[in-house]
């Protein structure tokens, strides 16, 4: 592929927009406008040494991976293989076009986090990165990642919202016990029925313990926690009553929309 001009680069940067991640392109900002900041740079500085400065061998799987940010930083880090995956064509378009610019060579597959089960392989470090509160079942997600692509290492974070204090819980109460539920920081997931920052695509919000007790309830073992949002993670063993439910899907040619008709 030939090496393309700053100003192509920037004509196709545009065409592609708009941008979420503020990647670098041979110097052409994406989003450098981002309300964040330089987002996600500013956000990977604060846990980057939490992963692996080395990878070589590696396999990395992606989820949620937008324009490739964190795919290509992994690839940096020396990956064997890199695979990204985003329901969003529109942002996969961006990461193969920031692949072809780097150089980097990484594989960019449209999935959705509930359909991680079709890729039947595990991956020795799983990314979950600022996906999770942008789903209506939080938990199944988190279920399905441990039961079919987490080999070794599983890196989440989300949004967090509530207090941040966590305190020991019994792991039962009496049906009469109702204070619990009033502390601030019980673990709470907060349901958003319509917007959030002008965004309809959140839905659940949780509070430090609610993140937590997801993560060990999903069957993770929280090895760190470098940045308030992030935790490193490695499967644990499973909770007695877990098991990521599978839907059964009518065959795709009888889904319809509402106002269509199957065909
Ligand atoms: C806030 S961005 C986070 C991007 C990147 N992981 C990061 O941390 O910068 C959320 C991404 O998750 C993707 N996403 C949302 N729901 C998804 C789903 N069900 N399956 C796969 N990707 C999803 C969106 O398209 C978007 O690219």
């Amino acid at each position: 592929m030939p090496e393309l001009s700053a100003a192509e680069i920037r004509d196709k940067v545009l065409a592609l927009g708009p941008w979420f991640h503020n990647l670098d392109l041979n110097g052409v900002k994406t989003a450098p406008d981002h309300f964040l900041g330089d987002y996600p740079a500013v956000k990977w500085c604060r846990f980057a040494q939490a992963i692996p400065a080395d990878l070589t061998g590696k396999s990395v799987l992606d989820i949620g991976c937008n324009a490739g940010f964190y795919s290509l930083e992994m690839k940096r880090r020396g990956a064997a293989r890199v695979l990204g995956i985003d329901y969003d064509e529109g942002y996969l378009r961006q990461a193969r076009f920031a692949s072809q610019v780097t150089g980097l060579d990484i594989e960019f597959a449209q999935l959705s986090v509930y359909d991680v089960g079709a890729l039947a392989e595990r991956f020795d470090l799983v990314l979950f990165l600022g996906v999770l509160y942008h789903l209506r079942h939080p938990l199944l997600a988190l279920d399905l990642i441990r039961e079919h692509v987490v080999g070794d290492l599983f890196v989440c974070q989300s949004m967090q919202r509530g207090d941040p204090g966590e305190e020991p819980l019994d792991p039962d109460y009496p049906f009469s016990e109702t204070a619990i539920f009033e502390r601030p920081s019980y673990p709470r997931l907060s349901f958003i029925e319509h917007r959030y920052s002008g965004d309809d695509t959140n839905w659940w919000v949780p509070n430090r313990a609610c993140m937590k007790a997801m993560l060990r309830s999903a069957g993770f073992v929280i090895d760190d926690n470098p940045e308030e949002e992030v935790y490193v993670c490695r499967p644990g063993p499973l909770p007695s009553a877990y098991g990521a439910i599978h839907p059964a899907r009518p065959p795709a040619h009888t889904i319809t929309r509402v106002g269509e008709v199957a065909a």
